[in-house]
């Protein structure tokens, strides 16, 4: 049961969709403490789950969160705000329930922080809608909650696909190599990324016609050999007389405004530059009319960056640095004076007072940025899929973004921003992926390899042998960084083995998040979730289930040659790839063996990936291919661990139209005691054992 109980005046933030009951007398399981302060206690055991991106584990007790956006492309342990917003958590304990602070500006989650047992929520003003829902269990209260914020974006099956980023590719020809060294190495890739230099002077939805000559005849040639150009597009509208998405912006009144009514000028990559006014449905509905320029040229997918939004600093705030940095022209500066000197310059980016200084012409009236900052990155998507789903009503279209707020998970995916090349990061995509999950961001992935600071050869295979699972899949990295193109590495056989196992994986990955999105589940979940009774599951922070045949524990430890695993019941392990494999397609190295519950220490060498699958289920597999187009999903392979007869429901469909819910995509999979197959549905599958 899920109910809503409002306080003050809060903003509609539009995130949720679904029914819900009104409340009017006391709150269950919370203590209302005033001025948008509530708090619970939390028992030795319990569990808190949720706040999406965020960092430290799957289990949230032990740190102090908050929901403000935040470019933050250094963030460690002690980082308490990442690049979203995601309000919502579920406590599993003596109580159990789960509770969605609908809150457009920052928001405090003490999750046992000052005090152990204690969980306190305090939203920045006393305005707010709570929904509270209570369930049998973490993952039913979830399931309600999704159904709440309506039905996660479904990308095409392309975006399935590996990916390969870089910022940035500064020509053409760059992309052209890209591509052919991938094809040459036999390699699969399905999307080039562009970053910030395929534009000219950093303009939005332009194109640097010496760089990139002839975008629509590049990415014709690209689909050709089944890869898909995949754009940046950033908040930030450059300021230049001339360019006419400045100039339509400010004479249609599309942009955030000063109290005095001029347009806000802040500054991000081409220096000077406005805001559009995302929350405004007009300036929403012009920003994402601008699309349409791209989508002409051919391409299928975007990236939405920067929209927390970063700025580097404001007009007015630079003006009054370069004055007081005068003022220490002279001095001897010490301790003191030399650290104000160094924090005037850093306290430019992003900085608080800034977001105190621009509005939005929002429908129930003008409302200041810091009010309602969560929701930017939300509305700059929102106005791409509103867009884009007009301007293309028959075909899926990639979209993801940086920042985001839930709600926006109904318009695109998020990758989870700037990380870095480091060990701890790839637990960190792990521990973020079922969190995210929860509050409905589906498609999601990191920047695999890191984004910032030089990678190293075994940490991006150690972490594309969990990038396999992700459903964004993607290899992206930083200027002025180690580059780590897959080929430039000497150990090229290991990197074909791993990525190849995606497309021998997609048909059940797919499947698996198309039921997820389509029932308001989880692609990714804890242990827990699985294995409810088991006391021991509840701990583990390092292994995930994917879909529901399949455990992952991924090596993310550097120089190591494997790791204990712990298994909640008798499972299969499945190996694919290793020295041995040279060669040979990845699908014919699988290699089995049966394991009983407990713990083992399992050996994986660096270019091996390992899986566990459940007694009594399936998992369809395809032969791979060099692109998902040219993955057969008809003539499939089966792993499995039957266990008398045992069934497997296979969701498939072109991949591309939006009539996702037509019975025919789906097809059930039937295992007899005997270990015959047979297949059910109208999609004409065939299905044989591996
Ligand atoms: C931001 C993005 C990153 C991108 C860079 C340049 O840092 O998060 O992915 O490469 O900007 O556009």
């Amino acid at each position: 049961m899920i109910r809503k109980k409002s306080y003050g005046h809060p903003f509609d933030t539009e995130a949720v969709v679904g029914p819900c009951e009104v409340l009017d007398g006391p709150l269950p399981f919370l203590t209302e403490e005033g001025g948008g302060r509530f708090s619970c206690p939390l028992d030795e055991d319990a569990v808190v789950y949720g706040l999406g991106e965020n960092v430290r584990g799957i289990n949230k007790r032990g740190w102090i969160y908050e929901s403000l956006c935040s470019d933050n492309p250094n963030h460690r342990e002690d980082t308490r705000a990442l690049y979203g917003a995601h309000n919502f958590l579920v406590v599993d304990g003596a109580q159990r329930f789960g509770v969605f602070v609908d809150y457009p500006g920052k928001v405090t989650f003490g999750v046992g922080y000052t005090d152990s047992g204690l969980l306190t929520i305090q939203t920045e003003e006393p305005d707010l809608n709570l929904y509270l829902i209570d369930g049998d269990s973490p993952e039913d209260i979830v399931r309600q909650f999704r159904v709440l914020v309506g039905r996660s974006y479904i990308p095409p099956k392309w975006a399935f696909g590996y990916g390969q980023s870089r910022w940035s590719y500064m020509t053409a020809d760059e992309v052209r190599e890209v591509a052919a060294r991938y094809r040459e190495a036999g390699i699969p890739l399905d999307a080039i990324y562009l970053d910030i230099d395929y534009m000219d002077g950093y303009k939005d939805f332009t194109v640097n016609r010496e760089a990139f000559p002839d975008l629509s005849g590049l990415a014709a040639e690209l689909k050709e050999q089944g890869i898909r150009l995949v754009p940046i597009i950033d908040a930030g509208v450059k300021i230049e007389p001339g360019y006419p998405v400045y100039e339509e912006g400010v004479r249609q009144g599309c942009f955030c405004k000063e109290a005095d009514g001029s347009d806000f000028v802040a500054a991000v990559w081409p220096g000077r530059v406005h805001f559009p006014d995302v929350l405004n449905e007009e300036a929403r509905r012009w920003f994402g009319g601008h699309y349409q320029a791209l989508l002409d040229q051919g391409i299928e997918g975007f990236w939405n960056d920067m929209n927390e939004p970063s700025i580097f600093y404001s007009e007015k705030r630079l003006e009054s640095t370069f004055a007081q940095l005068d003022g220490y022209r002279a001095k001897n500066l010490d301790l003191h004076t030399y650290g104000a000197l160094q924090g005037l310059v850093a306290g430019l980016k992003n900085n608080p007072e800034d977001y105190k200084c621009f509005y939005h012409r929002h429908k129930d009236g003008l409302v200041r940025h810091d009010r309602v900052h969560n929701l930017y990155g939300y509305n700059m998507t929102r106005a791409a899929g509103e867009a884009i789903e007009a301007l293309e009503p028959e075909k899926r279209i990639l979209l993801f973004s940086r920042s985001s707020y839930i709600g926006m998970h109904r318009y695109g995916g998020i990758w989870t921003g700037d990380n870095l090349s480091w060990w701890s990061h790839i637990l960190l995509n792990l521990q973020m992926m079922p969190s995210l999950n929860m509050c409905g961001f589906l498609y999601t992935g990191a920047d695999l390899g890191g984004f910032g600071a030089d990678t190293t050869e075994d940490l991006l295979l150690r972490w594309l042998a969990l990038g396999i699972f992700t459903p964004l899949m993607r290899n992206h990295s930083a200027m002025g960084t180690r580059r780590q193109e897959v080929y430039r590495f000497p150990h090229v056989e290991a990197f074909r083995q791993i990525i190849s196992l995606r497309y021998v994986l997609l048909p059940y990955l797919y499947s698996e998040y198309m039921k997820a999105a389509l029932g308001n589940g989880m692609y990714f979940r804890p242990l827990a979730f699985a294995y409810p009774e088991d006391a021991f599951a509840r701990q583990v922070e390092d292994q995930l289930m994917v879909g529901e045949s399949v455990m992952i524990a991924p090596v993310y430890q550097q120089n190591a040659r494997g790791r204990y695993v712990y298994l909640p019941e008798r499972m299969k392990l499945v190996r694919f790839g290793g020295s041995h494999a040279a060669g040979q397609n990845v699908l014919e190295t699988v290699r089995e063996e049966l394991l009983e519950p407990g713990h083992h220490y399992i050996e994986v060498a660096l270019d091996e990936v390992v899986f566990f699958l459940r007694p009594g289920h399936l998992v369809p597999v395809s032969r791979g291919g060099c692109c998902v187009e040219d993955v057969d999903f008809t003539h499939l392979k089966l792993l499995g661990y039957p266990e008398g007869g045992c069934s497997y429901e296979l969701y498939d469909d072109d991949g591309f139209s939006r009539d996702y819910d037509d019975p025919a995509h789906i097809t059930r999979i039937c295992v007899d005691g005997d270990g015959m197959i047979h297949t059910e549905g109208t999609a004409g599958k065939e299905v044989q054992w591996l």
